[in-house]
């Protein structure tokens, strides 16, 4: 009972794909039900009470949507709201930022490690909270990027302004020692190549770009064992996307970073959602 629901996910946009890719590779029989706020992203630069607003909107459609778990591949929301979230509703809840920071801890070797993401979750403090509360001997030194995610939407993803940038950004990591760097947000997995050139670049060899959904996604199969909810089907499900505006525009960018074919894309009229 419940294993052939979908498993809900949702972002400001498109940055959650990169979450839900990372879902479909490791659990390829469970169907998706994605929701891309792309009518009011981004998230970043927003207050926490507007956040908790628009996520609880998200939650009431993507429960209205009979999923069995919600997996919040935004780390801005999971900062911000992941608390009131938990507290009002009973489906189980998923963040991103505890793996992260569970990943970043197990991967660096010299205990410094460095955290890109948007002003929102870089002002929560959350990751270096749960580094130090994982080992109160780390160094954690943060950085908040918000023009990131504009030139992912805008699709400026190996783009030479995007290489500016990510230099001015991660320059802030010069002279720290940091070996380990955090990609806070969902939309940065969507640079990794060109920001991996620019650690490189700019702080050096040997520096590991931690991707959170990784982690995120081997926390939804044991949570979903665990509660005997596994889907067990042999065919590859139909995932469905849901966006609140530029259902076209979001397709297309989903088709090119989705190994499966998003055939279709829906508007839904998320403010309804009270
Ligand atoms: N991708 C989201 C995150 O992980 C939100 C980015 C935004 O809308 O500012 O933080």
């Amino acid at each position: 009972m419940g294993c052939g629901l979908p498993v809900g996910v949702f972002d400001s946009g498109v940055g959650g794909l990169t979450v839900a890719k990372e879902i479909m590779g490791r659990l390829p029989g469970e169907r998706i039900l994605y929701f891309g706020d792309t009518a009011r992203v981004p998230y970043g630069s927003k207050s926490k009470e507007t956040v908790t607003e628009y996520s609880r909107q998200i939650m009431r459609f993507l429960i209205s949507q009979e999923v069995k778990v919600v997996v919040v591949a935004c780390n801005t929301a999971s900062a911000l709201a992941i608390d009131a979230m938990r507290r009002e509703f009973e489906v189980p809840i998923l963040d991103v930022v505890d793996p992260g920071a569970r990943t970043a801890a197990e991967v660096t070797k010299n205990g410094s490690i460095g955290v890109i993401g948007t002003e929102g979750t870089i002002r929560s403090g959350m990751y270096s909270k749960f580094l130090y509360r994982l080992n109160p001997d780390l160094n954690v030194y943060s950085k908040a990027c918000p023009l990131f995610v504009p030139l992912v939407e805008e699709g400026w993803i190996y783009d030479s302004v995007t290489r500016e940038v990510a230099r001015r950004y991660l320059e802030e990591f010069q002279g720290k020692g940091v070996d380990t760097i955090v990609l806070g947000c969902t939309h940065y997995p969507l640079l990794r190549n060109l920001l991996k050139d620019v650690v490189r670049e700019v702080l050096g060899e040997g520096v590991t770009l931690v991707n959170p959904a990784v982690e995120t996604a081997k926390n939804l199969k044991q949570l979903l064992s665990k509660k005997g909810l596994l889907a067990g089907g042999e065919e590859l499900p139909e995932h469905t996307f849901y966006v609140s505006d530029g259902a076209e525009k979001f397709r297309s960018f989903a088709n090119s970073i989705l190994l499966c074919n998003v055939i279709e894309t829906k508007d839904v009229a998320i403010k309804t959602f009270e």
